[in-house]
């Protein structure tokens, strides 16, 4: 989520150049900006994971806002779940925020698991909630496109939104400390090294990708934060439709072919301008349709406080709806950028009210977002 050039050379020069230069605001005493060992590089079996994956507490971004053991006494719609499934088309999770009011360019740092099925000690996406969905296997990542009303699982209903991965500028993912499974290649839970998801403008796409595949991180690419869904996940799911089909692999994000020569895009600091391709969207085959209400029971009826007339003192709990739970993260300002729409517009940024404590941290933390 950062609008400079997303190449994780220029990411980590910035980010050095930031921490560096004597120009720029020190960090606070004690802090520093990168994990010891990043976010990407841990790998865990899923019995054996810690109470909470990103255990540090000297970092300029905050500790990590939810937990990695989840079970039944964590189910429940303000759970802080960040152990994450996302499995088939009837049992996957996104990740959105663990309460309703700031944009996810803000937030992206601290969201919590929302689930499709019950089970997994984490939030669910509340009924009705997905109004499309299409579920791919492809050779080397499975991937969900949907529609979602995204005020219910906490998203402003104007946010573009962003993509979250397990990077980020500081190594840390987004979220910090939030973990993928998928059972969808052995039958039993593996870690996804790499993923992303990109939410927002009603619309999710995300793609996780089989570790055992030689490219699993070129697929699931996570530099090209701001060119959204079409780019990243060029696909043809479509609203009021459920499926579930089998795939050909896309080409690597920002890879493309004109006039039989490969060219590589990247992504500009300034303006996206004009993007000047469209990516090729592989065929799929074998599709199965589902009513959605066959695919998706034991969810909770939705509330949504975007459509709340009360005031902010009275948010809405919501029987069984989604949580009114205040975030106690670090702020995070951000750059916004293009989540699940890629945005043509410049970055505008959204700066949030600031503590004073936490400006400097803030400032900074909002080069570590991508
Ligand atoms: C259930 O999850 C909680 C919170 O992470 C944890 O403290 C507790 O030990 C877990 N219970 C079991 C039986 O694993």
């Amino acid at each position: 989520m950062f609008s400079v050039a997303l190449s994780s050379v220029l990411v980590m020069g910035a980010a050095f150049a930031a921490a560096q230069s004597t120009t720029e605001p020190a960090l606070p005493p004690g802090m520093s900006t990168y994990p010891d060992v990043p976010h990407a590089s841990k790998t865990f079996a899923f019995e054996d994971l810690p109470y909470r994956i990103d255990d540090s507490t000297h970092l300029i971004r905050g500790n990590q806002h939810g937990y990695n053991i989840c079970n039944d006494t964590t189910a429940g719609q303000d759970s802080l779940c960040q152990t994450s499934h996302f499995n088939s088309i009837d049992d996957f999770c996104l990740w959105a925020p663990p309460d309703f009011g700031r944009t996810i360019g803000d937030i992206e740092g601290i969201m919590v698991a929302w689930c499709t099925k019950p089970g997994h000690g984490t939030r669910l996406i509340p009924e009705g909630a997905i109004t499309g969905l299409q579920w791919i296997t492809t050779p080397d990542y499975v991937q969900a496109v949907g529609f979602i009303d995204q005020t219910l699982i906490n998203v402003l209903a104007d946010d573009s939104g962003g993509e979250m991965d397990p990077h980020g500028a500081d190594l840390r993912g987004n979220p910090m400390g939030g973990i993928v499974y998928s059972n969808a290649w052995t039958g039993a839970p593996t870690q996804v090294i790499e993923w992303h998801l990109f939410l927002g403008s009603g619309r999710f796409c995300y793609k996780a990708c089989d570790p055992r595949g030689r490219f699993d991180d070129r697929y699931c690419e996570h530099i090209l934060d701001r060119i959204g869904c079409d780019y990243n996940v060029p696909n043809r799911a479509q609203d009021g439709v459920f499926e579930q089909c089998l795939g050909d692999n896309q080409d690597f994000p920002g890879v493309y072919t004109t006039n039989g020569v490969v060219m590589t895009y990247t992504q500009p600091a300034g303006d996206l301008g004009d993007i000047g391709f469209s990516p090729m969207t592989p065929s799929s085959s074998s599709c199965t349709q589902f009513e959605s209400a066959a695919l998706f029971s034991g969810l909770p009826t939705g509330v949504s406080p975007g459509s709340s007339t009360t005031s902010e003192d009275a948010r809405p709990t919501g029987s069984g709806g989604v949580s009114s739970r205040r975030s106690t993260g670090t702020p995070s300002p951000s750059q916004t950028a293009g989540g699940a729409q890629n945005s043509q517009g410049s970055s505008a940024s959204k700066t949030a009210a600031l503590s004073g404590a936490a400006l400097v941290g803030a400032v900074l933390s909002a080069v570590f977002l991508a």
